[in-house]
């Protein structure tokens, strides 16, 4: 991960979302087929800590005093949907961080693009909180995260985190419910534009995560195990530089560029996930980067062009 950011919290005051239950949404997770993770992914860092189950439709990524771990996918995307279930360690989990990120800092060090999920574990009787961030172009200067509570005990069954990224925008979605839009705006200047790989790693963010590292991890509780399945890499595969030819041809809007998430039905929310979106904001979210003057003198632009 690019940037280890610590601040203090903007806090926005919760409206308490659990009184009404989640919405329905588009199950956008059933458009898509579940690819195996032997298939489709390989280790990326940490040797045995990387287990693959389920005869290799699955794997568990384990976390311990002498090391983390990762996998990532062995094509690079460029634009696309990309999801996994994930279920989390439970117990005492301060200071562990799960991501599942798109990101292709190994092919371009200098002008890289990410696209973050990172869970952050918690001390007993406090919950995970879900990040999300992107950074585009190199520009890892501005972080633009958003903090959220979750509306349900990651650690107790899998919940699904996927993200769409199109030339329209960026959402991000937990179990098919929208939490966050980027809209690739005038505005935004830096929008992820390079082919992707997917990753998901977990590793001790002592120093951070937990409100704001007063709480490192303590490896008495060690080793901590989160486990991925039903992998959903639905993109243009590409070689890093190019898309690859397979994506052409089609009949995306892209001079003839086929993208598998360009069509009408992806490139805008509907009412419903408007809704949900919605609701998932204003229930769930803690912190935005939008809402914290004490950290930007000068709001980033695309802070003032919200919806
Ligand atoms: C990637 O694919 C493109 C198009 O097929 C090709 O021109 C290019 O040489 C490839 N690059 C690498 C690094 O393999
Ligand atoms: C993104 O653009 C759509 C369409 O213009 C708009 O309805 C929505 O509010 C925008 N979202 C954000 C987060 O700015």
């Amino acid at each position: 991960m690019a940037v280890l950011v610590s601040f203090v919290a903007a806090v926005r005051p919760l409206s308490h979302g659990l009184t009404q239950p989640p919405p329905g949404t588009e199950k956008l997770t059933a458009l898509f087929p579940h690819v195996a993770f032997d298939d489709e992914f390989s280790e990326f860092y940490g040797g045995e800590n990387v287990r693959r189950v389920d005869n290799g439709s699955a794997v568990n990524l384990v976390l311990d005093k002498l090391s983390g771990c990762g996998i990532r996918s062995k094509s690079m995307f460029y634009h696309g949907f990309f999801s996994a279930a994930v279920k989390l360690p439970s117990g005492f989990t301060a200071g562990v961080v799960l991501a599942f990120y798109m990101s292709n800092n190994q092919v371009f060090p200098k002008n890289h693009d990410e696209i973050d999920f990172e869970l952050l574990g918690h001390e007993k009787q406090k919950e995970w909180v879900l990040q999300t961030n992107i950074y585009a172009d190199g520009v890892v200067s501005t972080g633009r995260e958003e903090k959220f509570y979750l509306w349900f005990d990651p650690a107790e069954e899998f919940h699904e985190y996927s993200i769409l990224w199109n030339d329209h925008h960026i959402i991000f979605l937990v179990d098919n419910i929208p939490i966050r839009e980027v809209n690739h705006s005038e505005a935004m200047r830096a929008y992820p534009s390079k082919p992707m790989s997917v990753h998901s790693t977990i590793w001790d963010g002592s120093d951070w995560a937990t409100r704001g590292g007063k709480k490192p991890i303590n490896y008495e509780y060690a080793p901590f195990m989160a486990t991925l399945r039903d992998f959903e890499l639905r993109g243009c595969a590409s070689n890093g530089s190019e898309p690859s030819p397979s994506c052409y041809g089609g009949t995306g809007s892209h001079e003839g560029l086929l993208d598998p998430v360009d069509g009408r039905e992806f490139a805008t929310l509907s009412e419903e996930q408007r809704s949900g979106l919605a609701w998932a904001r204003n229930g769930f979210m803690f912190y935005s980067y939008c809402d914290d003057a004490k950290r930007f003198t000068v709001m980033p632009p695309e802070c003032s062009v919200r919806g």
